[in-house]
């Protein structure tokens, strides 16, 4: 089992509570309305449940009653479960968590109701908690969520990106809400603002770290692995860390561009594995990620000790441990 994984399991064993947070998501997809049992297979596929266990994490390191915890912790999944139902459809893929998504079976209009829908269920929960500041950090989130997802798009295809403009899409897309989740706990229990800033920049760089982690995976792995499409991204026009970086050291990055906009996408593939090989480009994105690591473990430590610190710590260790690295660096080759 990959170290990420691992760790989860191991908190998922010490936070009793996570199962409660199961129980009740289960009941908020699988009640009485249609929209909710659409998103059925995909709570079901699986997931690894990263935004509920940083919630209960972050929030065990205060006295904050059971209840309050664990809606904020299922409201974090269902807003994370809206935004995959919404991203499936703006990416056009076929498959998540193993399962064909919502889109792919029942087509974009009932696709993207399901994902209001979902969304709608998690405001539900989060406007009934005793501290509005929770409703309201998470739907900021949700708002840099959006532009991050739209700047995406409105960059496609163009390769004379900006590698900070990738690192300021991630950071809004995918790490916002993370910081948000681990963040909630201090919300409602009033905590001192150093240690609200310390959860929010801890969550800012894990979900960075995060997000160049499952781009790197989008080019290396199978999609059997991941249960979602492989080399989406690049196919879809979406640049990322890898590719960006390998654009710009390789002779070959406007041969790229131009075979990915003439449609042939086979070639375009088999001279994408060519320089990400020749520019050391997964090292390099990997490198990017511990860095990402290193600065989460740093803002750790304006936090009291405690056994959800070193969670937290592992956790971000564990993100950089998922498989075997040079196996990574030498198999990867969608196009022989
Ligand atoms: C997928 O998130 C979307 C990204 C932000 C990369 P996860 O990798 O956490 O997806 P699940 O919940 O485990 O399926
Ligand atoms: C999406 O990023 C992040 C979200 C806000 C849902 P990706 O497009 O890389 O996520 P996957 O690879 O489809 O899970
Ligand atoms: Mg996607
Ligand atoms: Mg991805």
């Amino acid at each position: 089992m990959a170290k990420l994984a691992q760790v989860l399991e191991e908190i998922k064993g010490e936070h009793p509570l996570l199962e409660v947070v199961e129980e009740k998501l289960r009941e908020e997809v699988a009640g009485g309305h249609l929209a909710a049992r659409l998103s059925r297979n995909l709570l079901d596929g699986g997931g690894k449940r990263l935004r509920p266990i940083l919630t209960v994490l972050a929030a065990s390191f205060y006295p904050l009653p059971e209840g309050v915890v664990v809606d904020a912790a299922v409201a974090a999944e269902l807003i994370h479960l809206a935004s995959l139902v919404h991203d499936d459809i703006i990416d056009n893929a076929h498959m998540r968590r193993g399962e064909r998504t919502i889109n792919d079976l029942w087509g974009n209009q009932i696709a993207v109701l399901t994902g209001d829908h979902l969304f709608a269920s998690a405001f539900s929960l989060l406007a009934a908690l005793p501290k509005p500041a929770v409703l309201r950090r998470m739907t900021e989130a949700i708002r840099l969520m959006c532009e991050g997802e739209i700047e995406e798009i409105l960059r496609a295809y163009q390769p004379d990106q900006r590698e900070a403009n990738y690192f300021r899409c991630i950071e809004n897309k995918t790490a916002q809400l993370l910081a948000a989740c681990c963040q909630s706990g201090a919300l409602l229990f009033d905590a001192p603002l150093d240690q609200l800033q310390a959860l929010g920049n801890y969550g800012l760089r894990l979900g960075c770290a995060f997000q160049i982690i499952d781009d790197i995976l989008d080019l290396t792995a199978q999609e059997d692995e991941l249960g979602k499409p492989v080399r989406w991204d690049f196919m879809q026009g979406n640049f990322t860390l890898p590719v960006l970086y390998a654009r710009r050291h390789s002779p070959y990055g406007d041969e790229l561009t131009r075979l990915l906009l003439s449609g042939q996408e086979r070639r375009a593939g088999q001279l994408l594995d060519r320089m990400l090989r020749e520019e050391d480009a997964i090292l390099y994105a990997w490198q990017q990620a511990a860095r990402q690591v290193k600065i989460a473990e740093e803002a750790l430590r304006a936090l009291p000790p405690h056994p959800a610190r070193e969670h937290l710590r592992s956790l971000a260790a564990g993100l950089l441990e998922q498989g075997p690295l040079e196996e990574q660096l030498l198999a990867f080759s969608h196009y022989p």
